[in-house]
Formats: C-alpha cells, sequence, structure tokens
C-alpha cells in the first residue's frame, strides 16, 4: 500500500500526541522592555506570513512572570552577569569593564547582531564563543563551560542590553554559507520519529503537542528562564531537547551544526525584538 508523505506526517503526529486547537494566545499586554511580540517576515520568500515571539504562545501564568522584571526570575541570573562583568578575572588583572566599561552603552546592539563573523578566525562566533574569546585572549582568563552558571549569566546580561532592539544578524556576506547550512539542519528530517524543525515549528506552530502549544521556535529570549528546567537555559540546550524529543541524537553545544542552526534562526527571525531573559513552560 502507498501512504502519501502528507499522511504519514499525520500519522506521525497523531502517534506523538499532536492536536489541532484554537488560534494561539491573544493578549494585549506585553512582556516587559519590548513593544511588539510579531514582526513581518524579513524577505517575500519566507516561509512564515507573520513572525511571532514564543511569548505569544504562553499561557497567562507564564506571560505574566515576563510582564514585570521583578517577577522575573531570568534576572537574577542578569543580575549575577552584572556583577562578574566588573569582577576581575585572570593573568591581566583586568574585567570586563576595564576594555568595554558600561556595557549598557557599550554592549547596546550588540546581541541583537549575533552571531557575528570574525575576521581573523573566519568563523562566526555566537555570544558563548565571543565571552570565552575575550577571557582568554583579552583576560587571561579560563574558559567558562556554555551551560554553567557563569556563562548564562554573562550571556544574558549582555544580550539583555538589547531587549527591545530587532534581531538583527549579517548572516549574508561570508556568513551566508552558514545561514545556508542551518536552513538544511532546519529542513532535515531525524531521528526516530524522522521529523525536521519544520514539521513542528513552521507546519503546525499553534497546535497543541501532548501538554505544549507549539511556538514558531523563535531564538528572540535567549537565554531563557524556564520553569521545566527551574533555571535559565542556553539555545543550544534548548536545541538539544527538541532533538531528543524526536529521538535523534543531539549534537554537542558550541557545535558546528548548532551554530549554523543558530545563524539561520536569527536570520529566519530577523525583526523579532530580543527579549531576553524570556520565560519560558
Ligand atoms: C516534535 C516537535 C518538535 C520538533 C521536531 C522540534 N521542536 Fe522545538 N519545540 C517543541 C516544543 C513542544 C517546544 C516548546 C513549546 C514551543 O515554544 O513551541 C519547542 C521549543 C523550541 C524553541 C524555544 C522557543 C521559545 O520561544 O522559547 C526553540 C528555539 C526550538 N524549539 C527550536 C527547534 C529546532 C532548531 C528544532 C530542530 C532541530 C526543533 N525545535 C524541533 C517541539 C519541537
Ligand atoms: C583587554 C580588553 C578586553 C577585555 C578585558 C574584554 N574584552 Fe571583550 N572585546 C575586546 C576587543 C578588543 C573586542 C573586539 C573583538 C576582538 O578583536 O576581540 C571585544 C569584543 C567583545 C564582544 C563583541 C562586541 C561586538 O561588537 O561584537 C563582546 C560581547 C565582548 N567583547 C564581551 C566581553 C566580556 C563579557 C568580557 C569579560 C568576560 C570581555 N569582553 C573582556 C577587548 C576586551
Amino acid at each position: 500500500m502507498r501512504v502519501s508523505a502528507k499522511t504519514g506526517m499525520l500519522c506521525v503526529l497523531t502517534a506523538i500526541g499532536l492536536v489541532a486547537a484554537g488560534s494561539a494566545n491573544s493578549s494585549d499586554s506585553l512582556p516587559e522592555g519590548v513593544t511588539a511580540v510579531k514582526a513581518a517576515p524579513p524577505s517575500k520568500d519566507h516561509p512564515l506570513e507573520e513572525l511571532f515571539s514564543g511569548w505569544h504562545f504562553r499561557a497567562p501564568e507564564t506571560q505574566s512572570l515576563q510582564q514585570d522584571d521583578f517577577e522575573n526570575p531570568g534576572f537574577l541570573w542578569v543580575e549575577q552577569g552584572e556583577a562578574l562583568w566588573n569582577t576581575v578575572d585572570g593573568s591581566a588583572g583586568k574585567s570586563c569593564a576595564s576594555c568595554h566599561n558600561d556595557a549598557a552603552e557599550s554592549m547596546k546592539g550588540v546581541g541583537a547582531a549575533m552571531p557575528k563573523w570574525d575576521a581573523k578566525l573566519k568563523r562566526p562566533m555566537t555570544m558563548e564563543q565571543r565571552v570565552n574569546n575575550c577571557r582568554t585572549e583579552n583576560m587571561g582568563a579560563k574558559e567558562w563551560k556554555w551551560e554553567s552558571n557563569q556563562m548564562l549569566s554573562m550571556t544574558a546580561f549582555v544580550r539583555n542590553q538589547s531587549r527591545g532592539m530587532p534581531v538583527n544578524v549579517q548572516a549574508d556576506g561570508p556568513m551566508q554559507s552558514w545561514a545556508e547550512k542551518g536552513k538544511e539542519l532546519y529542513y532535515s528530517r531525524v531521528g526516530q520519529l524522522d521529523m525536521s524543525c519544520a514539521n513542528c515549528h513552521e507546519a503546525n506552530y499553534g497546535k497543541f503537542i501532548r501538554a505544549d502549544f507549539l511556538s514558531q521556535g523563535q531564538s528572540n529570549g535567549f537565554p531563557t528562564y524556564r520553569l521545566k528546567w527551574q533555571k535559565l537555559g542556553s539555545l543550544h540546550r534548548r536545541f538539544k531537547g527538541c532533538m531528543a524529543n524526536i529521538r535523534a541524537t543531539p549534537f554537542k553545544r558550541g557545535s558546528d551544526e548548532f551554530v549554523a542552526l543558530e545563524i539561520y534562526l536569527a536570520q529566519r527571525g530577523k525583526g523579532l525584538q530580543v527579549e531576553t531573559p524570556a520565560v519560558r513552560n
């Protein structure tokens, strides 16, 4: 018997508990620090008609945690990041502030444009990689682990300086081949469930999967506080979780594959405002 690709896909989705639901939550209120949670797609041939931040799809209880910085548990990390910014570390006897002074000025817009091409290293750098590069090359300090409290705090603090600014990655020029690689990964079916990122976040956003309401899988809120994790987490941690859910072998945090995926996601979500630290369930 022949089964069309479409029917086959539906079977898989039904098997893992995906059911149609009404439209996404519509709420007039906004998360603190931003003026919009949707944006027009950055190009005519874009796969999405309208871009929505993940905030749009969350339940009111989760949303409310992001509507007030005093309620937002992610701000504990932002505050720790600010303290680390001013802490001397490493053999050069410097802190981040020794060179970059006031982050509110020097880092404004930097997080919105990450990952960025590094001409010397001839590769793109995510925020985590840039922070570690400054630590080893400019401070004589040790690298921080990707998912360490220090790294999460620092990346949240730096990204927070761009809150409310539109994601503005430069994915053309030397980064184009990386963006294309990321796109290829985004549409590749993997794992025992034989699904791609797009199967969930493009074809089925606005529907329930098990108890979770599917978003477009945007990256504008990262690092993000997840109630499930009870802490802040990196974008690559989320990628790993999504890959594990479809029973694929996840790539490593900081791998070229995840960096490429991060670049593609940033380009795909260009125009959405940075919300770091977002709150998700
Ligand atoms: C089986 C469905 C499924 C697949 C396939 C899937 N995800 Fe997800 N993803 C989810 C669910 C469920 C969530 C949590 C609810 C939401 O935000 O959609 C999520 C959340 C996310 C988020 C966080 C969004 C936010 O606003 O915080 C990102 C980013 C993400 N996914 C990226 C990816 C990428 C990249 C891939 C491919 C490697 C992928 N996902 C594959 C189901 C999936
Ligand atoms: C000795 C001076 C020095 C110190 C200390 C330093 N940096 Fe840097 N940083 C630089 C320079 C110079 C650049 C420009 C890129 C390059 O050539 O490395 C840079 C670039 C950056 C960028 C990218 C800026 C952009 O516009 O894209 C970030 C983010 C950053 N640093 C964060 C940090 C953090 C966080 C710390 C502390 C953990 C730190 N830096 C410590 C000198 C320093």
